[in-house]
């Protein structure tokens, strides 16, 4: 069973699906690797590590692909390299599904197995394998190192010989695992840190990493879904709730979004009159830009000034912590397709809630509960 790793090709991805130091798991268990030629050089391996650990280097991605029976990934493929995987083979990354219908539709037709590595369940058991959280806190710590190299003032307090300097305020909305890593990053580097999110249960968590957890006068009580994700809220909701952070937002000098709603469209939770109440020079990271963004008028993977407030939305955080976020990845995606090894035997077992919860399409078909209809609906 020949593991592949090839370089990904998407611009500044730095990233790559395993490390030199991931590789002997894998060969323990009885397969082989291959990783393409430069594969690690975004994140400082070269050819050689990878050779010392045990796996083979392919010249380039035709050479990689003609033999490879499992393909590992950070991003999903682009058409021309999903069109390279060999019919019938594996294919395990994160696939962005829900905007990338075109790309289920080319696995199915080629009968590849393709596992979704955001699907994989929140679950203890799967908890190393957990991509995502990886990821995410990753991001929730660049958020704030940006914020800080952005912002026109201190974040610490200081007392110094011409004054005293008053600590940065930091407001994060959403402490899923950016918003918590968010909330300690700000705290170690000094700042007064508020946060709020919509699942009071976290109110204990916020306050463990050093925050104050800010309420408002909303119903949350349907906030959770099963998983303890986020429920998409009304529309009538979203205005109460901008209307009640109007006054906080614009006290404070940062602004971190992380609000998400798995598979939907991030809710807009700071609108232009919120911008124009709060202090020029100000910052606001929006983490959650690629998904249309929680801030009015951000831009994904852009710095734009809005009214005197920069806004953020890189979508890219992993990538810019390329060493850290590999390493993490490398160890998260190893364990995923280790639990599908017994004795050198690869077998997608569909009793098995982590295969079952993230493979997306196999034997033909666009399997998953969240992706199928979906699939439909395009066709109609
Ligand atoms: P998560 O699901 O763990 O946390 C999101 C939190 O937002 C949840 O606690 C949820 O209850 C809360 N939330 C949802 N709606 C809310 C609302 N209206 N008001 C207040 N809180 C609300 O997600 P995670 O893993 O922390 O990711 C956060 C975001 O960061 C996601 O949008 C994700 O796509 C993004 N991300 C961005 C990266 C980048 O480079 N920009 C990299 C990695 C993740």
């Amino acid at each position: 069973m020949l593991i592949a790793v090839p370089k990904e090709i998407f611009p500044d991805e730095h990233r790559v699906a395993l490390i030199p130091s991931s590789i002997a798991a894998l060969t323990k268990a009885g397969l082989e690797v291959m990783v393409e030629s430069g594969a690690g050089a975004g994140c400082f391996h070269d050819d050689q590590a990878y050779e010392k650990a045990g796996a083979k280097i392919a010249p380039n991605a035709d050479a990689l692909y003609q033999t490879a029976d499992i393909v590992l990934k950070v991003r999903p493929p682009e058409p021309g390299e999903a069109a390279k995987l060999r019919d019938g083979t594996t294919l395990i990354c994160l696939m962005d599904a829900f905007s990338r219908l075109d790309l289920m539709e080319q696995l199915a037709a080629k009968k590849i197995s393709g596992f979704g590595l955001e699907f994989v369940p929140r679950i203890t058991r799967a908890q190393s394998m957990d991509v995502l959280s990886s990821m995410a806190a990753i991001a929730g710590y660049r958020a704030v190192i940006e914020a800080a190299g952005l912002l026109p003032k201190y974040f610490p307090m200081l007392m110094t010989s011409a004054g005293t300097i008053v600590p940065s305020k930091v407001f994060v909305i959403g402490a899923g695992v950016a918003g918590l890593m968010a909330i300690a990053t700000a705290k170690r580097l000094g700042a007064m840190v508020e946060a709020y999110d919509t699942r009071p249960a976290v109110k204990e968590q916020v306050e463990s990493v050093g925050a104050k957890f800010i309420e408002f006068d909303l119903e949350t009580a349907d906030a959770e879904d099963k998983g303890g994700y986020a429920k998409a809220q009304s529309d009538e909701f979203y205005k109460k709730q901008q209307e009640q952070m109007k006054a906080k937002v614009a006290t404070v000098d940062v602004v971190i979004t992380t609000a998400a709603i798995p598979g939907k469209k991030a809710p807009v939770l700071i609108t232009d009159d919120m911008l124009q109440s709060m202090h020029p020079g100000s910052v606001i990271i929006d983490l959650a830009a690629e998904r249309g963004g929680n801030t009015e008028g951000v831009e994904a993977g852009k710095v734009v000034v809005k009214h005197g407030i920069t806004i953020v939305g890189y979508t890219d955080y992993p990538s810019r912590s390329s060493v850290h976020a590999s390493q993490l990845f490398a160890k998260n995606i190893t364990t995923f397709l280790l639990n599908m090894v017994k004795e050198g035997v690869f077998a997608i077992d569909l009793q098995d809630d982590i295969v079952k919860g993230s493979l997306l399409v196999h034997d033909g078909q666009v399997i998953h509960e969240m992706i199928k209809p979906l699939m439909a609906k395009q066709g109609e």
